[in-house]
C-alpha cells in the first residue's frame, strides 16, 4: 500500500511506502500466542487519511506534562534508584538528515529488578520506591535528546513456554505527523538473554536487529560520578521510506 498526501503546510507529495518486512518484528511469532491476538486477522483495508492523521500532535506539550528526563530519582538530588546508573543520548532526524526539533519522546522501562510500575505486571520482583521508570520530553533545536535512568533488568514472560525478556527500554517518538509515530524497544548489546528473545529475534534480518541496539560509549565521568553511557539515533520516515537493506 502506498500512502500519499499533500497539505498546505507540506507542499509536494509525501509518501509513506510500506515497511520492508525484513526490518520489522514479525506480526505473528511462533511460541508467543499473544502475538496472534494482537494483530488483525483480516487483510488491512486501504482508506484515505484524514486531516488529524496528516498533521502532528500540535502543542502536545501543553496538554501533557513534559520535561522529565531523569527517571533515576523522584526528585533532583534525591535518593537514587537501585541499579546501574546510565544515560542515553541521541539525535532524531528525518530521512534527509535534518534535525527534528521539538519531537515528543516517551520512554518507559522496568526497574533494575525487571519490574514495571503497572497494575498488570505480575512479576514477583520488588518495586523501587526511588524509580520513576517513565518520562516524556522534547528534542532540542538539533534534534538531540538525553535522559538519565537505571539499566533495566530482564523479566519473565508467561507464554506456551516461559522465557525471559532481555533488558530493554521502550521508545515512542512523534514526528511531523501522527503517521510518523515510531514505537520500538532498544536493547543492550552483549546480553545473553538477547539470543533467545522472541521479539528481538522476531526481526528477520540480522543487520536490522542491530538497529535496535544501544551503542555503548566510554563511561562519562562528571566530578565524582561515573555513569554508563549509551547512544541511539533515530531516523523517522517521511516523504520517502526507511533505509534500504544493503
Ligand atoms: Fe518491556
Amino acid at each position: 500500500m502506498l500512502i500519499h498526501f499533500e497539505t498546505e503546510a507540506s507542499p509536494g507529495v509525501r509518501q509513506y511506502l510500506p515497511y520492508d518486512d525484513r526490518t520489522q518484528t514479525l506480526r505473528q511469532i511462533k511460541d508467543y500466542p499473544r502475538s496472534f491476538t494482537r494483530v488483525p486477522a483480516q487483510p488491512l483495508i486501504d482508506r484515505p487519511l484524514t486531516l488529524s492523521e496528516l498533521t502532528g500532535p500540535t502543542e502536545i506539550e501543553r496538554r501533557l506534562p513534559t520535561g522529565n528526563a531523569d527517571f533515576s530519582c523522584l526528585v533532583p538530588g534525591g535518593p537514587r534508584a537501585l541499579g546501574q546508573f546510565m544515560t542515553v543520548a541521541g539525535r532524531i532526524t528525518d530521512e534527509d538528515g535534518a534535525p527534528l526539533a521539538g519531537a515528543l519522546i516517551e520512554i518507559w522501562q522496568a526497574n533494575a529488578s525487571g519490574k514495571y510500575i503497572h497494575e498488570y505486571d505480575s512479576h514477583q520482583a520488588p518495586l523501587d520506591p526511588n524509580f520513576i521508570g517513565q518520562g516524556r520530553f522534547l528534542t532540542d533545536a538539533e534534534g538531540g535528546y538525553q535522559f538519565r535512568t537505571i539499566k533495566p533488568g530482564g523479566y519473565p514472560v508467561g507464554s506456551n513456554d516461559w522465557w525471559w525478556r532481555p533488558p530493554h527500554i521502550h521508545f515512542s517518538i512523534f514526528g511531523m505527523s501522527w503517521m510518523d509515530r515510531f514505537i520500538t524497544q532498544i536493547f543492550f548489546p552483549g546480553e545473553p538473554l538477547n539470543e533467545a528473545d522472541l521479539l528481538l529475534n522476531g526481526i528477520p534480518d540480522p543487520e536490522a536487529r542491530q538497529r535496535v541496539m544501544f551503542e555503548p560509549l566510554p563511561t562519562k565521568v562528571t566530578k565524582t560520578l561515573n555513569i554508563l553511557e549509551f547512544r541511539r539515533d533515530f531516523v523517522l520516515r517521511g516523504k520517502s521510506k526507511t533505509p534500504e537493506l544493503l
